[in-house]
């Protein structure tokens, strides 16, 4: 009866012992392998009569499971046996586990983004290998303009259309324009290149976080109030602002803004050259040929922009001198900024 047969191998298997892997791939073989004795079962089930098929088909289900679970136990009996030497687990964790840290400029870029989604601004991001026309043309940039020398730039590809490295994120605002409408309010942060011999002082790439709100009604004191916030949320409660008129060509009128010295509190030291400030970023009011270039109805609607370099706003958070150490991978400057975040 195939039952008793099921029953007595259920018996079996439940027991099943071994010594080491062999042993185990022994009784593998035996029980489950395409010749082994449950298999063999499996085969016989086409003669069971119909009435019984429900109750056999169970019970070697019920016996297929057991012998895996008992061989597999079994191996991982030994497996554990094989590694644990001396008391020693050698699939353990070593301790202490030497966390990586975040880097610097990530630290201080989440933080800017922190402080603008407070604000309601959200996330946009655009590609580093752009095009003329979302680097400079969309962006008033006249095709001889000298202001295209302003910021050098890595050329990929010249003929039949200019594709470049973007020397600024403003490249991300007007690919935002192009798609919506407003209201728009967007921090678009991200790596820029500019063909810069690397110095302490400059790199051939560096970071920037660009903001944009359009909407109707926008004006240059809302700038001005969101600025403010900012400086005083990222550098503390008692810096002050300072805004100087300065040229972009995509926007009108712009500026140029300083934060009080965080070092000397403004009385003037050798790190703000005696004046009592220091440049962190440049803003103004976007262009209304910028709007119009990216389909959006200038006469209804206003802007601001403003556009700041991370790794400038790190130095000034961190004092740290030589831009170089940002891309060093050095563990002993990384690892200065554990607590950091
Ligand atoms: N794109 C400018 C730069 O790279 C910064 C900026 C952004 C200025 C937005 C004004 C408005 O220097």
């Amino acid at each position: 009866m195939i039952l008793d047969k099921i029953e007595q191998l259920l018996a079996e298997v439940q027991n099943l012992s071994a010594q080491n892997a062999e042993e185990i791939e022994a009784l593998r073989l035996k029980y489950l392998s395409k010749k082994g004795e449950i298999t063999a079962l499996m085969a016989d089930f086409r003669n069971v009569p119909a009435e019984q098929k429900k109750e056999v088909g169970m019970k070697i289900n019920e016996l297929k499971q057991t012998a895996t679970d008992r061989i597999n136990a079994l191996k991982e009996q030994f497996e554990t046996a094989d590694t644990e030497c001396d008391g020693i687990d050698l699939t353990r964790t070593p301790y202490p586990v030497n966390l990586g840290s975040r880097h610097p400029l990530t630290i201080v870029k989440n933080e800017i983004i922190d402080i603008f989604s407070r604000m309601g601004f959200i996330l946009a991001d655009g590609p580093e290998v752009e095009d003329d026309w979302h680097v400079f043309s969309s962006l008033n940039f006249a095709a001889d303009h000298p202001a295209r020398d302003m910021q050098d730039t890595f050329f990929i590809m010249r003929d039949p259309a200019d594709v470049l490295l973007r020397t600024h994120t403003s490249s991300v605002q007007t690919r935002v324009m192009e798609k919506a409408q407003p209201p728009i309010r967007i921090i678009c942060p991200g790596r820029v290149y500019r063909n810069e011999a690397i110095s302490a002082r400059a790199h051939c790439f560096f970071h920037q976080v660009e903001g944009l709100y359009i909407d109707k009604n926008v004006s240059f004191a809302d700038l001005k109030q969101a600025l403010l916030y900012f400086a005083r949320q990222m550098f503390g409660p008692e810096t002050k602002i300072r805004l100087r008129p300065s040229y972009f060509p995509f926007t009108e009128p712009s500026a140029e803004m300083d934060i009080s010295c965080g070092l000397c509190g403004g009385k003037g030291c050798g790190f703000c050259k005696n004046t009592g400030w220091v440049e962190i970023l440049g803003c103004g009011m976007v262009d209304p040929n910028v709007l119009e270039a990216c389909g959006i109805d200038s006469k209804e609607y206003t802007g601001y922009a403003f556009g700041m370099g991370v790794e400038r706003i790190t130095n000034l958070k961190y004092s740290v001198k030589d831009l170089r150490m940002f891309s060093e991978n050095d563990v002993r400057f990384l690892h200065l900024f554990d607590a950091a975040h």
